[in-house]
């Protein structure tokens, strides 16, 4: 038998439709239940054979217990050592460094520190920094937003360099990143499950968060050109991240979909918010990927963060002659660097779940 667990917080529909969806199709033969833990032993036994987490980016102690139990061979979605090195100005860098479209953006020293560090302490920072280079090249309307966030905190709309300075000195100890406002035509979030199934919602962002209202039921939304662009866009952003459920959100400007927002590793999937069809289809995508896992009884996966880039790139340069994703010239590029740090002594020690 066959063990899922989940781990969440306050969701409510998500968790249970996906329960019930694994136990109908198990059959007795895989079971799935909400994860229970308390104290996590250095000699912890394995109890699931995969983990889906929705919450451990608020709960350091989830963090640290889903790498320890990874360490046993638990399947973990999303791989919990690349959600802890990840962060959102790494991956717009990444993308566009693939082909992906990404709104002009950069990168800001933090406006607070923590006590210990002064001035002395921050000696190789630039100062005064140059703000009138930085907004000439974003433009206005920008955005300034964390460079590690999500739940629309700390979102701002920034339309003059005054009123930059007024927000950002509101900032505090947040790393912050400005980005070119997309004036769009068009908005769509994407759920992408197992690096390869892409469901496109179109998107109103103008509504309120979470009110329900966002998720706007219009079909034949995109072009079939601009249709196809997202969805290999999307792939490609997944793919390159080794997220097997994320959201990748898109404001499209002139026919060019701009990628906005894309660590989503622990996508809103609630009945109320995002409707009945996006909901059922998130569960149906997510039961059947943890079935495909446990009927190829899966590999344990590749921890060590010389692999994390792009785990599945990396098995279907070895083991398939004619590799049938549809980015695989791009995602063989950002294998390389993996490739060269593995050579490195150190690296190959740390092996640890091969
Ligand atoms: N570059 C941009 N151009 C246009 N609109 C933007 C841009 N960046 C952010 N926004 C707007 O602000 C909203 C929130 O920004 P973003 O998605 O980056 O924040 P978040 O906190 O990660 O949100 P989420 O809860 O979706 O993860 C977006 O849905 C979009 O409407
Ligand atoms: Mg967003």
């Amino acid at each position: 038998m066959k063990r899922v667990g989940i781990l969440t917080g306050r969701e409510q529909t998500f968790p249970e439709s996906i329960i019930k969806s694994i136990n109908e199709k198990g059959n007795g033969e895989v079971i799935a239940e909400m994860v229970t833990v308390g104290g996590i032993r250095l000699d912890e036994a394995k109890k699931y054979d995969v983990i889906i987490d929705r919450i451990s980016h608020e709960v350091p102690y989830y963090r640290a217990t889903l790498k320890r139990l990874a360490l046993e061979g638990t399947y973990v979605i999303n791989n919990p050592f690349w959600w802890s090195a990840d962060d959102k100005f790494f991956n717009f860098s990444l993308a566009a460094k693939i082909g992906v479209a990404i709104p002009k953006t950069v990168l800001l020293p933090q406006q607070d520190y923590i006590e210990d560090i002064t001035s002395e302490s921050l000696r190789n920072l630039e100062f005064p920094l140059d703000w009138e280079g930085i907004v000439n090249y974003v433009g206005f309307p920008a955005f300034l937003k964390p460079f590690d966030g999500g739940g629309w905190k700390n979102v701002s709309k920034i339309h003059s360099l005054e009123e930059l300075w007024h927000v950002y000195n509101q900032t505090g100890k947040l790393c912050m990143t400005l980005q070119e406002g997309i004036e769009f035509d068009q908005f769509v979030r994407c759920y992408c499950v197992g690096q390869e199934r892409v469901l496109i919602m179109p998107y109103d962002p103008t509504k309120p968060y979470l009110s329900g209202m966002q998720y706007v039921n219009v079909t034949d939304y995109l072009s079939p050109e601009l249709h196809a662009r997202v969805e290999k866009d999307v792939i490609t952003i997944c793919k390159a991240l080794g997220y097997d459920l994320n959201t990748v959100e898109f404001a499209i400007k002139d026919g060019v979909p701009y990628a906005i927002d894309f660590m989503n590793p622990a996508p809103d999937a609630e009945l109320a918010s995002v409707g009945e069809f996006n909901h059922n289809w998130i569960v149906n995508a997510m039961t059947e990927f943890i079935f495909k896992k446990l009927e190829t009884d899966f590999e344990t996966p590749e921890y060590r963060w010389t692999s994390m880039l792009n785990p599945s790139a990396k098995k279907t340069e070895t083991k398939t002659a004619a590799p049938k994703a549809a980015s695989t010239a791009k995602s063989k590029t950002i294998a390389k660097p993996a490739k060269k740090a593995a050579e490195k002594k150190p690296q190959a020690k740390n092996a640890s779940a091969e």
